[in-house]
């Protein structure tokens, strides 16, 4: 539960470097594989085709608004790339475009997408808030927010964030900021889940910090996770989506591929043993490496 009346689903939809011409089609394509929780963000620029997908999907499968989870992200602006940092109205303002652009009157969960611009995130926090009491959106979080960031908000004397959408997955476990959130009832979303696979993001121009020597591990025949799939008949990305969930973590896996969709939904049918969960425990290499611009929950 992201708070007593908030449930947010464990898989949902990520769309993440997916084109807004092209992303309706997977939308609903994941809908109709069982997903109910997708996640966007204005810094996307693919809400319009998101809701394009979400609406359908509601037509094609018989279902209602209140049946689908739908996060979206604030952007709120990084000083340091020259962004003009968004205050507590253009917050809400925010929101209120993502709205158009969705097509819908709320969002379930509504974030702001990084610690970035350290004079504006208790204004945009305070924006969020707002949000929250004029009906736009059911719940709010942040992402990327590390414990010095969740402080801040803590010793301004506000509500606490319903989660913070991190990268988690075995090569970063983040086990100081795991161990806060929990303390204080903050879901932990898992982003980038599959970043050990050889497969992730190797299309032209999809930038992170991965490198050549990290993409060869999971050619190997030897990789752990390759052992584990095996073992349980299931796929390395089964395996390492089942980790987070197991953890507690909703999950956001993104695919634009059909069969990949439906695979990565089917993760509730085996469970890793304690001696997997113990051999993951000891894999932990610190940073997440998704965004190009390095760690972002280490930003100032
Ligand atoms: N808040 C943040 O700052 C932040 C940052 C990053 C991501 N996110 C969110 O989290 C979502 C997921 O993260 P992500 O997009 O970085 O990565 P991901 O979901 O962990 O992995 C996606 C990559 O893995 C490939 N893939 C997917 N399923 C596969 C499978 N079953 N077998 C082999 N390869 C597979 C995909 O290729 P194909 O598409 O070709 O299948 C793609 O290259 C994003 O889309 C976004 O919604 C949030």
């Amino acid at each position: 539960m992201l708070t007593p009346d908030v449930e947010i689903p464990l898989l949902g939809l990520g769309t993440y470097l997916i084109g807004d011409d092209q992303v309706a089609d997977v939308v609903s394509d994941a809908i109709a594989a069982g997903y109910r929780q997708v996640d966007t963000a204005e810094g996307y620029g693919n809400e319009r085709g998101v809701g394009e997908g979400l609406r359908q999907a509601m037509a094609a499968q018989n279902l209602t608004r209140s049946d689908l989870f739908i996060t979206t992200k604030l952007w709120p602006g990084n000083p340091a790339w020259g962004d003009q940092p968004k205050d507590r109205r253009s917050t809400v303002a925010s929101l209120d475009a993502s709205l158009e652009r969705l097509g819908v009157d709320h969002v379930d969960l509504y974030l702001i997408h990084a610690p970035y611009g350290a004079e504006n995130r208790i204004a945009q926090w305070q924006g969020l808030l707002d949000a929250r009491e004029q009906g736009k959106t059911r719940a709010i979080g942040v992402s990327n927010f590390s414990v010095r960031h969740l402080e801040e908000l803590r010793t301004a004397g506000l509500p606490a964030p319903a989660a913070d959408q991190v990268e988690l997955h075995p090569w970063s476990q983040k086990p100081e900021l795991v161990r806060y959130l929990t303390d204080f009832g903050i879901t932990p979303i898992a982003y980038s889940s599959l970043v050990p696979l050889s497969t992730w993001r190797t299309a032209p121009g999809q930038d992170s910090a991965k490198t050549d020597s990290m993409r060869a591990e999971g050619e190997q025949s030897d990789s752990p996770f390759r052992a584990m799939a095996r073992k349980h008949g299931v796929s390395e990305a089964q395996v390492l989506l089942r980790w987070a969930v197991q953890q507690g973590y909703p999950v956001i896996p993104k695919s634009t591929d059909p069969a990949r969709i439906r695979a990565n939904a089917d993760i509730f049918g085996f469970t890793l043993d304690a001696d997997d969960l113990a051999a993951i425990s000891s894999m932990d290499r610190g940073d997440g490496i998704a965004w190009a611009a390095g760690d972002p929950t280490k930003g100032a």
